[in-house]
């Protein structure tokens, strides 16, 4: 207190940058100690511990390492499956890749936060969100998504981003036919550096970003269709960070895909060692939105 007896102002908190980034991290490692208990490499959630229908915990620039404690298990075990009657909780990474500025940042926040800037702030090594989907009344997904630098294609980390991913979008730009070029090399990196256990390629949707915006002459739909196909992807979409066109839609398309595939290797698992401990719920099909698979 001053010496003259008056009381100063409060000071206005403003923090800087680091701090944030520190106070979000520290949100993230103890919503992880709250939610998950990382016994031997397994990830078991307490299904009871969720809320809302979304929430995103970004850790920013090459923090990765400390979410990732989180987001990698080397098994997912729910809770849910003890018995029948509660909910199932499935935990699934998902990545997100694509050439510099082609709107995966944009894309994954108006996914999970429903916003959109014009402002360009490239993203420097990997940041995470955590979209929340009550899927159907005994299904709750929590989608894990790793929003991947562009620049990140010509370095060497994609190896460690990529590991125990289950599902993955690969963007590009329409108003830019080289970021269209790329994908090939992307889906290729993909291919080549992660697989579902059985040795499948992972499922992955091809968004077509920025369809609010004048196209730069790619190819036709029925093109891309051929393009999906040869190229083994499972659906691709027309999106609009910007205008939230299709985002939705081709989520939904992709957690089908995952859940189709949880699917099949559960019921080798249970042929085979029953080591699988990730299970689907009849109602996934039932509930689910058609995809516009190719
Ligand atoms: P890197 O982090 O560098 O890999 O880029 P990114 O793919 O994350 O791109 P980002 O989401 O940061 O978007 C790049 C620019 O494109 C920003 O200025 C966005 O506002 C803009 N943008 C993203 N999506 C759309 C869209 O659907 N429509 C329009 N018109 N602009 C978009
Ligand atoms: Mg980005």
């Amino acid at each position: 207190m001053p010496e003259d007896g008056t009381v100063s102002p409060r000071r206005i908190s403003r923090r800087t940058r680091g701090e944030r980034t520190k106070r979000r991290e520290r949100y993230l490692l103890s919503t992880g100690k709250n939610n998950c208990a990382l016994e031997n490499n397994e990830i078991s959630h307490d299904i009871s511990a969720s809320s809302g229908d979304s929430a995103i915990y970004s850790v920013e620039n090459n923090n990765w390492d400390k979410c990732q404690r989180v987001a990698m298990g080397n098994k997912i075990v729910s809770n849910a499956n003890q018995t029948t009657s509660k909910p199932r909780d499935h935990l699934y990474k998902i990545l997100v890749i694509g050439d510099l500025g082609t709107g995966k940042t944009s894309i994954i926040k108006r996914y999970v936060h429903r916003f959109f800037t014009q402002h360009y702030r490239a993203t420097i090594g990997v940041d995470f969100a955590l979209k929340v989907l009550n899927w159907d009344e005994n299904t709750l997904i929590r989608l894990q998504l790793w929003d991947i630098a562009g620049q990140e294609r010509y370095g060497n980390m994609t190896r460690v981003y990529y590991k125990e991913a289950v599902g993955a979008f690969i963007v590009f730009d329409v108003t830019r036919k080289n970021t269209f070029d790329s994908v090939t090399n992307w889906k290729t990196d993909l291919d080549s550096k992660v697989q579902l256990p059985d040795g499948s390629p992972i499922p992955c949707v091809l968004l077509a970003n920025k369809c609010d915006q004048l196209k730069e002459s790619l190819a036709n739909n029925k093109n891309m269709e051929e393009y999906c196909q040869e190229n083994g992807f499972a659906a691709w979409f027309e999106t609009s960070a910007r205008d939230n066109i299709n985002i939705d839609e081709a989520a939904r398309a992709l957690v089908e895909k995952i859940l189709e595939q949880d699917a099949l290797l559960n019921s080798e698992a249970k042929k085979g060692s029953g080591q699988f401990s990730v299970t689907l719920d009849s109602n996934d099909q039932k509930n689910g939105r058609k995809s516009c698979a190719c």
